[in-house]
Formats: structure tokens, sequence, C-alpha cells
């Protein structure tokens, strides 16, 4: 069982830096990893009672039989577990992030399960491309709101995966003031408070994704949900949680 004071006094540290530290830098990759380098020790812990529905976004997911999966903004590589023994399917799966402090738990992680197949990358996710090419299963848990041009991400997503193959993303949102009837709306309170909160720490919640992701993929499922945050009781953050599948007959990378 977990040490109920070592829990409280590593989740002050992990506090201080979502709370009181500014993340400094010229770049983004320099902001990642000064925001990151100091809490990457605690980051799962704190994190797991945060991060909603990461678990259930990744086992969404058929895991393809040799297939390549990229995750993208991977932090610690959680979601490699989350896949649970249908990892060893895969011919490879990467863990694209620009923060090494966080990479280097992945790598920990990797060394500890023996995983053969599972590479950490220090690049940026709008940009990587596997050595395969293309990949059958793209994913974005809680990264998306973190990329600054999160639209170029969705857009590199489809461009990676082969026609059939799978995106999944798991993140937290704003509804539009009006937005399309199928999806949630949320009140004046929610789109006001949660924004502006997130972006002290460079969290981008914005409303666009889900209508982006949706004009883009077909969908296999979404959900609008709430979760728990830390230390905030009475309130919840809305998340959601987006399968698409790249249309079959996709011709073409755009
Ligand atoms: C909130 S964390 C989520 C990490 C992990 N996916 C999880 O669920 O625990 C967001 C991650 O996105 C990474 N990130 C942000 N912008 C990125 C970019 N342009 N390229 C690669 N990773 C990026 C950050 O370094 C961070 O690890």
């Amino acid at each position: 069982m977990a040490n109920p004071i070592k829990t409280v006094a590593s989740d002050m540290k992990t506090l201080w830096h979502l709370a009181v530290r500014r993340a400094k830098g010229k770049t983004h990759a320099e902001r990642l990893e000064n925001f990151y380098s100091g809490q990457a020790n605690n980051y799962d812990d704190f994190r797991r009672r945060m991060l909603h529905s990461r678990e259930e976004m990744i086992q969404s997911v058929n895991v393809p039989e040799g297939g390549v999966w990229v995750d993208l903004g991977a932090g610690t590589g959680e979601n490699a577990e989350h896949i649970g023994p249908d990892i060893e399917k895969l011919s490879q799966m990467y863990l694209i992030d620009l923060s090494e402090s966080l990479l280097d738990q992945a790598q920990q992680r990797i060394d500890a399960r023996g995983w053969g197949n599972v590479k950490p990358v220090c690049h940026d996710a709008t940009t990587f491309v596997p050595a395969e090419g293309q990949a059958d299963v793209v994913t974005f848990s809680y990264s998306l709101t973190m990329i600054p041009d999160w639209f170029r991400a969705i857009d590199h997503a489809y461009s990676l995966i082969k026609p059939g193959g799978k995106i999944g993303v798991v993140d937290f949102y704003v509804s539009r003031k009006h937005p399309d009837e199928a999806l949630k709306k949320h009140p004046w309170g929610t789109r006001s408070f949660w924004q502006p909160w997130f972006a002290s720490d460079n969290v981008f919640l914005s409303p666009d994704h889900i209508p982006y992701l949706l004009n883009k993929f077909e969908t296999v499922k979404l959900d609008e949900r709430r979760g728990k945050i830390p230390y905030l009781p009475f309130i919840r953050a809305p998340h959601y949680l987006f399968i698409g599948q790249k249309p079959v007959d996709a011709v073409g990378q755009d």
C-alpha cells in the first residue's frame, strides 16, 4: 500500500510545478523539458488521478498483428502498459515526445518490462515519420492540448495512418458555444473556467478538436465526459475520447 505521507509530499512537489512554477525556455521543446524535468519521477502517480479514460481509449483499439503503433506525445509511455500482453503482437511501437526527462522514464519502463519492440524517440509529434513509413495505429493521450499546432498534428497523423488504420485520442476540451446537435454543450461557467485554468500550464483546451477529428476520420467511438482533478473537490473537468478510422479507400496522404 502507498505511504500516504510520501504520496502527499510528492503531490505537493507536482502541484508546485503545476500551480506555481512557470515553464521557461525559448522553444516549445525547452519549455516542455523545463516544465517536466522536476516532476518526471512523480508524473505517473499524479496523472493517473487526473488523466482519465486513457486505458479505455487504448483498449478500444484492436492491436494489429505485426502492426506499427505510434503514440504521439507519449510522455512516460504509460499507454504501452495499457495495451497489455497484446503488445507482443506489434512489430514496433514508437513513443514520441519532446521531453527527454519523460522519455527517460519511458526507457526505464521498457527495460523493466523487457519490451524489445517499443522505442522512445525524442521528436516533434507534428513531423515524426517511422522507419516503416506508415502506421496502423496513431494515438494521442492528453498531448493535443499541449501541441501548439494541434491541427497540424492531426493532419500529420492522418498522413501516417494506413487506409483502414485507427486513430485514438483522449484529451481535455470545452465545447463550442453552439456545438453541433449531436455533441454536448457546456455552460458558460465550464467554458470560461477551464481554458484559463489549464492555459497557465501551457495546456490549451479547444472547442475545435472534436469537430476537426469528426471531419477528418470515420467515427468509431466518441464519448464526452467529465473527470476529477486532484485537490479540486466538487468540480469535474471535461474530456473526450475519440476513436476514428482512416477510410479504407482513402487515396493519397491528405
Ligand atoms: C499531458 S502529457 C501526456 C503524456 C502521455 N500521453 C500521458 O497520457 O501520460 C503531454 C505530453 O505531450 C508532449 N508534447 C507536447 N508537445 C509535443 C510535441 N510537439 N511533440 C512531441 N511531444 C509533445 C509533452 O512533452 C508531454 O509529454
